[in-house]
C-alpha cells in the first residue's frame, strides 16, 4: 500500500472500499443438521449471492472471497471433486446474472491445477464481465498467500533477467505491483466466519494493515445483518498506520 492510498481507505459513507472474507464453517453447518458437507457448501453459495447484492447496494468497491485454499487439496477426494463441480455449476449458472448486476469477476490463484472445463468457465466469466464498473468480485481459488508472494517475486525476477526491469534491488513497491491483486486497493476489512481466528494463508501480503473481524457465525448463516455489524465495527476503529492517535485526529480534521 502506498502512502497516497491511505486517504482513500473509506468511501464517502465510511464503508470499507475492500472487504476480504474467509468463508468458513460450511462443513460444521451441515454436520449440525446431519447432512453431508457438500450441502453446507451449497448453502454457502446462497450466502455469497445475498452478500454480492448487499455490497453492490452499499457501493463496496471490492469483495474478495476465499473459496478454495492451496491446502484444501488435502481434503478427502470426494469433497474436493464435489467442490470443483460446485464451482463449475455456480459459475455457469450465475455469470450472466452477475454481468447484469454490473459485477466484474476476477479470479486469483494457481488455476492451472483446475480441469480444462473449470479454467474455461473462469476465463469466459472474466472476459464477459471485464468492462463492468460495479462491484469487483475477487474469487480466490487454489490460492495461497505464500504462492502469491512467490509468483510476484518470480515475475519480477523474470523481468530483471530479460531486461524489462533494471537490475536493481527488489523493492516492496515492485512486489506490490506484481501481487495478484495489484490493480486493487488492499483490503480495509478482513472477516472470518466460523469461529477460527487465523489467516489460513489468505492474502498475507495485502492484509498488512487491514482491520480484522472474527465471528462464530457459520458461513451459511452469515447474512447482510451480520455483515452490517462487521462494517459497523470497522467504522468504530481508528486506523493509525503507525502514527499516534492524535496525529490521525489532526489529519482527519484537515480533510
Ligand atoms: C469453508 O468451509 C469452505 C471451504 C474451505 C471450501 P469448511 O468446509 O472449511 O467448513 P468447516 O470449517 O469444516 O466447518
Ligand atoms: C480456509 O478455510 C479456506 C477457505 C475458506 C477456502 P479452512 O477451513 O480450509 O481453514 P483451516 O484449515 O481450518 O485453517
Ligand atoms: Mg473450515
Amino acid at each position: 500500500m502506498s502512502n497516497d492510498s491511505e486517504s482513500l481507505i473509506v468511501t464517502d459513507n465510511g464503508n470499507p472500499r475492500h472487504i476480504a472474507i474467509i468463508m468458513d464453517g460450511n462443513g460444521r453447518w451441515a454436520k449440525k443438521r446431519f447432512m453431508p458437507r457438500i450441502i453446507g457448501h451449497k448453502a454457502g453459495v446462497k450466502t455469497v449471492k445475498n452478500l454480492i447484492d448487499f455490497c453492490t447496494a452499499e457501493k463496496i468497491e471490492v469483495l474478495s472471497l476465499f473459496a478454495f485454499s492451496s491446502e484444501n487439496w488435502r481434503r478427502p477426494p470426494e469433497e474436493v471433486s464435489l467442490l470443483m463441480k460446485l464451482f463449475i455449476t455456480t459459475l455457469s449458472s450465475e455469470i450472466k446474472k452477475l454481468n447484469r448486476k454490473n459485477v466484474k469477476l476476477v479470479c486469483i490463484g494457481e488455476r492451472s491445477a483446475f480441469s480444462n472445463e473449470l479454467q474455461r468457465e473462469i476465463i469466459n466469466g472474466e472476459k464477459l464481465t471485464q468492462n463492468n464498473d460495479g462491484l469487483i468480485l475477487v474469487i480466490a481459488a487454489n490460492y495461497g498467500g505464500h504462492w502469491d508472494i512467490a509468483q510476484a517475486a518470480n515475475q519480477v525476477s523474470t523481468k530483471i533477467r530479460t531486461g524489462i526491469l533494471p537490475n536493481t534491488l527488489i523493492t516492496e513497491d515492485l512486489i506490490s505491483q506484481h501481487i495478484s491483486t495489484a490493480s486493487l486497493p488492499d483490503p480495509d476489512l478482513f472477516i472470518r466466519t466460523g469461529g477460527e481466528e487465523r489467516i489460513s494463508n489468505f492474502l498475507l501480503w495485502q492484509l498488512a494493515y487491514t482491520e480484522f473481524y472474527f465471528t462464530p457465525i457459520l458461513w451459511p448463516d452469515f447474512n447482510s445483518t451480520a455483515l452490517r455489524q462487521a462494517i459497523d465495527s470497522f467504522k468504530g476503529r481508528q486506523r493509525r498506520f503507525g502514527r499516534t492517535g492524535d496525529q490521525v485526529i489532526a489529519k482527519t480534521n484537515l480533510l
